[in-house]
C-alpha cells in the first residue's frame, strides 16, 4: 500500500530548529523506504480565518488563497507531520492561521457527519507533532499539545505521537541536544511502517 505523507514546516525561521527536527524525522522515514510531501508554510500565503461563517453549511472555506492546496493534502494524507515552535505558549501566527482555517473540517466532521477518511489510501489518518521552545519550563508545551490535539481531531486524525524539546532557542541548537535528532529519526522509521501506528 502506498502511504500518503504530508510534512508541514511551521516555523518562519529558515533552517531553524523545527526544520532540522523535521529533516531528522524524514530521514528516518526515507531510510525505511517512505517519502513525504514537504511543505514550508513560510512559502504559503494564508489569510487568517475571518469567522465569516461561510463554511458552516458546506464545510468548505470561501476564502481563496494557498490554503486550497493544503485542504486537498489534508483530505488525502494518511500521516500529517507538523513541526512548529512554541511562540507565547502556543503556535506562532503562520501555523495558527493554518489551523484556524481548518474550521471547515470541523464542520464536515461534527455538523455534516462526513467520513473524514474517505480519501486516505489507508482509510485512517495519523497526526504527529514535533515542537521546540526556548524556555525550559515544565508547562511550555501545554498550549501547542492541546491545539494540535484538536487540530488533528478536526481533520479526523488520531494524534499518535509528539516530540517536544525545551531549552532549544538559538537557530541550530537542536543539533546539540543529546537525543532529539536521533529520537526524531527513530520515530520517522517507526511511522514509515503504518502498521506500527500508534
Ligand atoms: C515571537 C516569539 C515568541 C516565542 N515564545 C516562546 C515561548 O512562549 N516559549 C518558549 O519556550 N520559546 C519561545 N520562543 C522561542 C522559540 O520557540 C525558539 O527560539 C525555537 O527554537 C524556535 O524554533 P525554530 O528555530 O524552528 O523557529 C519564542 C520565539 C519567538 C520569535
Amino acid at each position: 500500500m502506498s502511504v500518503n505523507i504530508t510534512a508541514i514546516y511551521g516555523s518562519p525561521r529558515k533552517d531553524g530548529n523545527t526544520d532540522l527536527l523535521m529533516r531528522s524525522f524524514l530521514s528516518g522515514m526515507h531510510s525505511a523506504g517512505c517519502k513525504a510531501r514537504e511543505l514550508y508554510l513560510r512559502n504559503f500565503s494564508l489569510y487568517p480565518c475571518t469567522a465569516c461563517g461561510g463554511c458552516a453549511e458546506t464545510g468548505c472555506c470561501v476564502l481563496q488563497d494557498d490554503m486550497d492546496v493544503l485542504y486537498g493534502y489534508f483530505e488525502e494524507s494518511d500521516v500529517l507531520v507538523l513541526a512548529a515552535p512554541v511562540y507565547f505558549y502556543g503556535f506562532g501566527a503562520m501555523t495558527k492561521a493554518m489551523i484556524d482555517r481548518c474550521q471547515c473540517f470541523w464542520v464536515r466532521k461534527y455538523r455534516l457527519k462526513q467520513d473524514m477518511n474517505k480519501n486516505r489510501p489507508s482509510g485512517c489518518g495519523h497526526g504527529i507533532l514535533l515542537s521546540v521552545g526556548g524556555s525550559g519550563g515544565s508547562r511550555n508545551f501545554e498550549g501547542v499539545l492541546l491545539s494540535a490535539r484538536y487540530f488533528f481531531d478536526a481533520l479526523g486524525m488520531s494524534f499518535d505521537h509528539h516530540l517536544t524539546y525545551g531549552s532549544v532557542d538559538e537557530s541550530g541548537a537542536i543539533l546539540r541536544h543529546p537525543t532529539a535528532c536521533a529520537e526524531a529519526e527513530s520515530l520517522g522509521r517507526k511511522v514509515a511502517d503504518l502498521k506500527a501506528i500508534p
